[in-house]
């Protein structure tokens, strides 16, 4: 049977490892020149309803270099956009197409696209989820740290698409996690329970707080992204108001643990939720995670389009 990424809880504990350990392999053979045409004759489709630059560079030259093919589908040009129906465009699509990565607003419309197709879907983004992203955050973070044991992950600011799909993610693999988001602008409910169930499963402490200070003390990794997301620019002005106090900078960070990490998914609004100080002082671990973008979405493609 075919599978999907659609959200984090697609994935088990296990099949998170796997991916990882087949992105740390992909990312060793592609900088020791080692080629890996597990894709050969493949083609995965990208369909985008919002502007990307990391998530469509990074699938392209991951469809390349694993010897396949990927085609940029934007749906202001697809009949989509036209009002031509998903079920029937996602029959289409499978007939021609080895995988499908939709990048879009609604979460329903990438479950109805894996609904009514008899091919792989990513999430590439929705405005619940970014689960391609959170692979690559966790790779970074078993870089960096070696392991997942005992850490403690510090997400502050909008409980968006990013803190959820961290959320499941961290929870997942046993590590412990804390948000800190303004009235309002908590992640919703739904994920709430995930997380404290998630949270029971593995042993792990799950916190809601909208104290930042609370939420970083004793943090290993702490995460942050813009407040306002993509589809929400008109609400850019009242949410800089609502967020104040919600910058990770070096004052927030003298509560974490000695040598935390700073991630942010990018593309990030320096000085509003990142401090221009902390950002640079992070550059390293942030691009790179940036980079594994690449490595993490060419496991995942080598896993629902591969043999594998
Ligand atoms: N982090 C991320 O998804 O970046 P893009 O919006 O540039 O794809
Ligand atoms: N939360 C951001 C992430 C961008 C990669 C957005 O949805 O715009």
């Amino acid at each position: 049977m075919k599978k999907d990424l659609l959200k984090m809880e697609n994935l088990s504990k296990e099949e998170i490892l796997d991916i990882l350990n087949i992105a740390d392999q992909l990312k060793y053979e592609h900088k020791h020149g080692i080629e890996h045409h597990h894709l050969k004759g493949k083609t995965l489709g990208m369909i985008f309803q919002k502007a990307s630059t990391r998530t469509r560079v990074s699938f392209e030259v991951g469809m390349y270099q694993l010897g396949g093919n990927a085609l940029f589908l934007s749906s202001k040009d697809l009949q989509i956009g036209r009002g031509e129906p998903v079920c029937d465009t996602s029959r289409v699509l499978s007939r021609y197409l080895d995988g499908i990565m939709i990048r879009t607003f609604e979460q329903k419309e990438v479950d109805d696209l894996a609904k009514y197709s008899d091919i792989p879907i990513i999430n590439g983004l929705t405005d619940d989820e970014h689960p391609c992203q959170v692979l690559a955050d966790l790779m970074t973070i078993r870089e960096y740290k070696k392991s997942f044991d005992g850490l403690k992950l510090a997400f502050i600011g909008d409980g968006n698409n990013m803190a959820q799909s961290l959320i499941v993610g961290a929870l997942t693999l046993g590590m412990d996690v804390s948000i800190a988001s303004p009235s309002g602008y908590t992640p919703d409910d739904y994920y709430l329970e995930l997380g404290k169930k998630l949270a029971e499963k593995s042993n792990a402490k799950f916190a809601l707080t909208d104290s930042p200070v609370e939420a970083v003390t004793s943090a290993d990794i702490v995460i942050t992204d813009v407040w306002a997301s993509m589809g929400q620019e008109a609400e850019a002005k009242e949410r800089i108001e609502a967020f104040k106090g919600y910058q990770i900078n070096e004052d927030l960070m003298s509560y974490t643990n000695p040598n935390s990490l700073v991630l942010h998914c990018l593309p990030a609004h320096r000085d509003e939720e990142i401090s221009t100080e902390t950002f640079e002082k992070h550059a390293e671990e942030i691009f790179d995670e940036a980079e594994n973008r690449l490595h993490a979405q060419k496991a995942v493609l080598v896993k629902l389009l591969g043999n594998k």
